[in-house]
């Protein structure tokens, strides 16, 4: 297998594991029925892609890359800035920049295979999965917004009264 994918599916197969631990954590941290539905679901699909990048690389019998260090740390070398995540508002917006991250690792690796088509017909429909994670998570962010100018008559950009993740929490 060609170094440049190998590469593109380590980079994957990592993305996925932090998305997990990632919505995971959301699971633990609120008490929010629906949010907690949603994450679930979004959790649910990310196992199934992790496992397919990890069969993947294993029947390549390449090394399944070790994720370790903390959901900070890598939630800092993927936005580049220390995150201050509390609020559903902004988890959920990580959570978009996330997914675009995923989205364009997506797109460098379909591009890549162009002769394997089965694999590339796979990876359009997890490619869709994750957009539908961050229009999900988008429109939330809106919701959220509607349901605070409505409470309290008044636009406003802080949604900070919600559950506070716990982002030092280790994902491995
Ligand atoms: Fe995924
Ligand atoms: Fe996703």
């Amino acid at each position: 297998m060609d170094e440049q994918i190998i590469n593109r599916l380590k980079h994957i197969y990592e993305l996925e594991k932090f998305q997990i631990a990632f919505y995971m954590s959301q699971l633990s941290s609120t008490e929010d029925k629906y949010y907690h539905k949603a994450f679930e679901k979004i959790v649910e699909t990310e196992k199934k892609h992790a496992v397919f990048f990890a069969h993947k690389l294993a029947k390549a019998d390449i090394p399944i890359p070790k994720v370790g260090g903390t959901l900070a740390e890598f939630a800092g070398s993927i936005v580049g800035e220390s995150l201050e995540l509390t609020g559903q508002a902004n988890t959920c917006k990580m959570g978009v920049s996330l997914e675009k991250k995923s989205l364009l690792a997506y797109h460098n690796l379909i591009d890549e295979l162009r002769g394997e088509p089965e694999v590339r017909s796979k990876l359009m429909e997890f490619l869709l999965e994750e957009e539908f994670h961050t229009l999900w998570l988008q429109d939330y962010v809106k919701r959220l917004k509607q349901n605070e100018c409505q409470n309290y008559g008044l636009a406003s950009d802080s949604i900070e009264d919600h559950p506070t993740i716990n982002i030092n929490m280790h994902w491995l």
